[in-house]
């Protein structure tokens, strides 16, 4: 399963990719807010950080500003993914933007139809919300196993990205259920590192090993 980082945040991708774990980074309008910068100038150096795929995400809410966007976007770099949300205009510009050879990365999808939908016109990646589903008592990690089963029936190429990833579990389910990328905040990847038996477990090595070369 790739791994994505699900931010804007400059220090918190360059620390990311300095685990040597990071596969591509997302991005969407709430993240670039907060970081307190263009879109296009965040994009461009987080392309200089990360060498993957990189989510962008349009503003336009009608297919042919989308395709505008989307082309610009896709022109700062190679590597950009161009993010549409999950309407009919997205679907109409996923279409449009994926025959021209640009990826696009089909988001806010919360049910296996619209999933299936983004698979056939074309997105790279389809991001299903799972968190924002759990927030809802909804079952996000099992929308994950009927996309991954729908997508496999059909042999389609998009990818699952599961997006709105919020604990441990929503990760290590993702990878369980065969998931292409999970997206994850830094605070989960912090998360999934850890584990006190190794702390436990190096305190213990180290301190034995201080003492018997103290004499
Ligand atoms: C995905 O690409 C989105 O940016 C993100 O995962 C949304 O997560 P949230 O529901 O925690 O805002």
């Amino acid at each position: 399963m790739k791994i994505f980082i699900d931010t804007a945040n400059i220090t918190e991708i360059r620390e990311a990719q300095s685990w040597g774990i990071i596969d591509g980074v997302t991005t969407n309008p709430s993240l670039v807010a907060k970081s307190g910068r263009s879109l296009e100038s965040v994009i461009k150096e987080i392309c200089t950080i990360v060498d993957g795929p990189i989510s962008a995400e349009v503003v336009s809410v009608d297919a042919p500003g989308m395709v505008e966007e989307g082309e610009q976007l896709a022109a700062i770099h190679p590597n950009v993914v161009v993010k549409v949300p999950m309407i009919p205009a997205g679907l109409q510009a996923t279409k449009i933007l994926s025959g021209r050879g640009i990826p696009v990365n089909v988001t806010l999808i919360f049910s296996p139809a619209q999933a299936l939908l983004a698979a056939k016109a074309g997105a790279t990646y389809a991001s299903p919300f799972v968190g924002r589903l759990d927030d809802i008592a909804e079952d996000g990690m099992g929308l994950i196993a009927q996309i991954v089963r729908i997508y496999k029936n059909y042999d389609f190429p998009t990818q699952v990205l599961v997006a709105s990833v919020r604990t441990p579990i929503h990760f290590v389910r993702a990878a369980e259920l065969g998931a292409h990328v999970a997206t994850c905040p830094s605070s989960v990847l912090q998360q999934i590192m850890k584990h006190p038996l190794t702390d436990i477990g190096l305190e213990r090595f180290l301190a034995d090993y201080h003492k018997a070369t103290q004499h």
